[in-house]
């Protein structure tokens, strides 16, 4: 960070603090567990009070809960918050944040988390695999819309075209294709049941190369990626992003696959090397791709995957359907129960802090 920068930051903080002292959202004194949430977080504020009378009835609830609408109720209520349901986390946060003790994260990749000093009393839980089966359909949905060129189709389609052409020779079935899935977490074992059913073979890579799952018939270990790579037919990223995991997919890997074989992200853009990714699809080393997420979204003018042949965008949506949204308040109000009866396991509870 530069001294212009951190110098800027604390001029807006020290602005923020003076008009924070004259807003009005404060919290009650007393012993109530104090529950901050960020709007919009899994739910609007509505829907979270409803939600939380509904799980906690009678006159008298055992927490006091306050919603951050902008950055003034973040300044004023998050010092003396205890409990705090958020998308994002940086340092500058937990450290204006002593009274922490539980962080639930309303999203399934925290790679925010990795630079982070966590200090050891405040537990991480977060919604790792709420989504899986949501992020699975979308998966099948991009292999099938690849496979039969879906694009082509429909760009026909929108010009007033009718030819099968380009698209009739290219349809094959998926029956007895191989599902590469690199990331046996939560979203990489969702894809086995539907893809089996589908009659393709599954593998699999995962740095855990012991993990024993139906359906997988091959799992490869650390140092095994060139093998999966050079194996499958459809190569999913579900890995999360880390130092480790950064651009797994650059211009080696993509060597390594087929030229017959498509790509799918939904994961995290930085899985990928962009520019690797738009010089294999120019080129017409792989035969296609699909991505749900991007390093930068929405993407800039510039960005190098604009206009690359045989790649289709989705605005990474693949996890964000409607009921994801119910399961994060249910997950959270269980987790809630738990909490406040101190010392309970909590679901979904980061362990490597
Ligand atoms: C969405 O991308 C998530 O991590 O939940």
């Amino acid at each position: 960070m530069t001294p212009l920068f951190v110098w800027a930051q604390e001029q807006l903080c020290d602005l923020l603090g003076r008009s924070a002292r004259r807003h009005p959202q404060a919290w009650e004194a007393g012993p109530k567990t104090r529950l901050l949430i960020e709007n919009g977080c899994g739910a609007s504020a509505e829907e979270w009070l409803s939600t939380l009378a509904q799980a906690f009835p009678g006159p008298e609830q055992p927490f006091q809960v306050r919603f951050v609408n902008n950055r003034l109720d973040r300044h004023q209520l998050l010092p003396e918050a205890q409990v705090y349901l958020t998308t994002h986390l940086c340092q500058r946060l937990l450290k204006r944040a002593p009274q922490l003790n539980w962080i639930h994260l309303a999203v399934g990749g925290v790679e925010f988390l990795e630079p982070l000093v966590i200090p050891a009393h405040v537990k991480i839980t977060t919604a790792a695999g709420l989504s899986a089966a949501g992020i699975a359909e979308h998966v099948i949905g991009l292999i099938i819309a690849l496979d039969r060129r879906f694009d082509l189709a429909f760009g026909r389609q929108r010009r007033g075209r009718w030819s099968q052409s380009g698209i009739l020779e290219h349809i094959h079935t998926l029956r007895g294709k191989t599902l590469g899935i690199l990331g046996m977490g939560h979203n990489g074992q969702a894809l086995i049941p539907p893809a089996r059913a589908l009659g393709m073979r599954v593998i699999g890579f995962d740095k855990r190369g012991n993990l024993r799952l139906d359906g997988l018939e091959k799992l490869y270990g650390a140092d095994g990626l060139p093998n999966l790579l050079r194996e499958s037919d459809f190569v999913v990223v579900c890995l999360p992003l880390s130092k480790e995991t950064h651009r797994i997919i650059g211009s080696e890997a993509l060597a390594w696959m087929r030229p017959s074989a498509y790509l799918i992200n939904v994961a995290r853009g930085g899985l990928v090397d962009e520019n690797a990714l738009a010089q294999a699809l120019r080129r017409r080393q792989i035969a296609g791709a699909a991505l749900d997420v991007l390093t930068v979204e929405p993407p800039p003018r510039s960005h190098p995957l604009r206009g690359c042949p045989n790649l289709l965008i989705t605005p990474h949506v693949a996890g964000n359907i409607y009921t994801f949204r119910k399961e994060i308040q249910q997950q959270f109000i269980e987790n809630l129960k738990a909490y406040l009866k101190r010392g309970e396991y909590l679901q979904s509870e980061l362990a490597f802090y």
